[in-house]
């Protein structure tokens, strides 16, 4: 059996179209966008296709779409430029306790005071805490649409309509939802979005930034005129071109894999629980991405528990895939009132494109196994 990759969200192998577009790219259009001649021309007309293109996925006019180096690059401009933008006395940046470190770190380093608001065990939160939590001193609420390590997913339209109201910009993190949810941003009152190519089969080092026409935003970045001055530096036409066919791709192929994968992660997940006594799944079961599995299991570490998978050549996280290497236990599964044992078991499981029903066959032969040997090593 070969190996066996159930860790799409950490990042997800290179679509096909999109190695074509990079390659046709890299051989073929050589020029700078900036530049007046028909070299330029050509560059600039792979960035305004590959605009086009997520802008179609994500539901928006090409205009708001600003191409960054990824998505940490994305959240830190909008939280960085709220903050820079905060009167005297210093305003307070909304935001909640199961987001990516790309949000959380990024606020602790900020001269502006940030409210994290807690979620319920199912690792939502509420509306009803978000309007409390506003007010007039307040200057951004950021809230993600789809958490990296349990994929369940906020309610985004009513957290936005909730900072509307009070006419607060609302940012979500929606790395985590492109390419997997129906995504209408045009339609919803969200300021601003960020993205990550590598989340749905383009390349690492490319993210984007969706800015509502007309919400202000400062750079984090001096420098050229690049994507409207909000990202100065030359475009990574390559990678871009990438991004957008990747984007193309997805809306081609979603309608009908959310089904796919959901069926086959719903039958891992019963398989695991029919096979293996002591596991829970960790988040909301109705409000989550179908392909996502956060698992926890008695009396067992999960970072040994990937190690040993992996001797078996079945790669999963454990926690979330951005901080491996770290043992500290889940920042997302404590906000949810996971207790701090069975967060220390907890392994995510993600589906994707390639996974097939054979795959999960194998997985729910190797965890089985794998699981009762780790738990004797540990108890002996
Ligand atoms: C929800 C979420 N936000 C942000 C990021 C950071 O994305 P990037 O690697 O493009 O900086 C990730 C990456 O895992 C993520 O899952």
């Amino acid at each position: 059996m070969r190996p066996i990759y159930l860790d799409y969200n950490a990042t997800t192998p290179l679509h096909p179209a999109a190695v074509e577009a990079m390659t046709q790219v890299l051989k073929e259009c050589y020029g700078n966008p900036s530049s007046a001649h028909w070299a330029g021309a050509a560059a600039r007309d792979v960035l305004a296709r590959a605009r086009a293109q997520v802008a179609r996925l994500i539901g928006a006019e090409p205009e708001t779409v600003v191409f960054t180096s990824s998505a940490t690059e994305s959240n830190n401009i909008v939280l960085r430029s709220a903050a820079r933008a905060a009167p005297q006395p210093a305003g307070r940046i909304v935001t909640c306790a199961t987001e990516h470190p790309s949000v959380l770190e990024t606020l602790e380093d900020l001269d502006v005071e940030a409210d994290i608001l807690p979620v319920d065990g199912d690792g939502r939160l509420a509306p009803a805490t978000l309007a409390e939590a506003v007010g007039p001193e307040t200057l951004l609420v950021s809230v993600m649409w789809a958490n990296n390590e349990t994929g369940v997913v906020q309610p985004i339209a009513e957290l936005a309509s909730v900072a509307a109201y009070r006419g607060v910009p609302f940012h979500t993190d929606a790395v985590q939802a492109l390419g997997k949810l129906p995504l209408e941003l045009a339609g919803l009152p969200v300021d601003f979005a960020s993205f990550s190519a590598h989340k749905l089969g383009g390349p690492k080092g490319i993210g984007a930034l969706y800015v509502r026409d007309g919400t202000p935003l400062s750079p984090l970045l001096s420098g050229g005129g690049q994507e409207r001055r909000l990202r100065p530096g030359t475009e990574n036409v390559p990678g871009i071109a990438g991004f957008g066919a990747a984007c193309a791709a997805a809306e081609r192929e979603l309608p009908g894999r959310g089904e796919r994968l959901g069926g086959l992660a719903n039958q891992l997940w019963a398989g695991i629980r029919e096979k293996i006594p002591g596991v829970r799944l960790n988040g909301s079961l109705e409000h989550r991405l179908p392909h996502t599995l956060n698992l926890s299991f008695d009396a067992l570490d999960g970072e040994t528990l990937v190690m040993a998978l992996d001797a078996e050549g079945v790669a999963v996280a454990s926690g979330a895939a951005c901080h491996s290497g770290s043992t500290e236990p889940s920042h997302v599964l404590a906000a949810m009132g996971v207790p701090a044992e069975l967060g220390a078991g907890a392994i995510r499981l993600s589906l994707g494109a390639q996974t097939c029903a054979e795959e999960i066959g194998h997985a729910l032969e190797v965890l089985p196994r794998v699981v009762a040997r780790v738990r004797a090593a540990g108890a002996a």
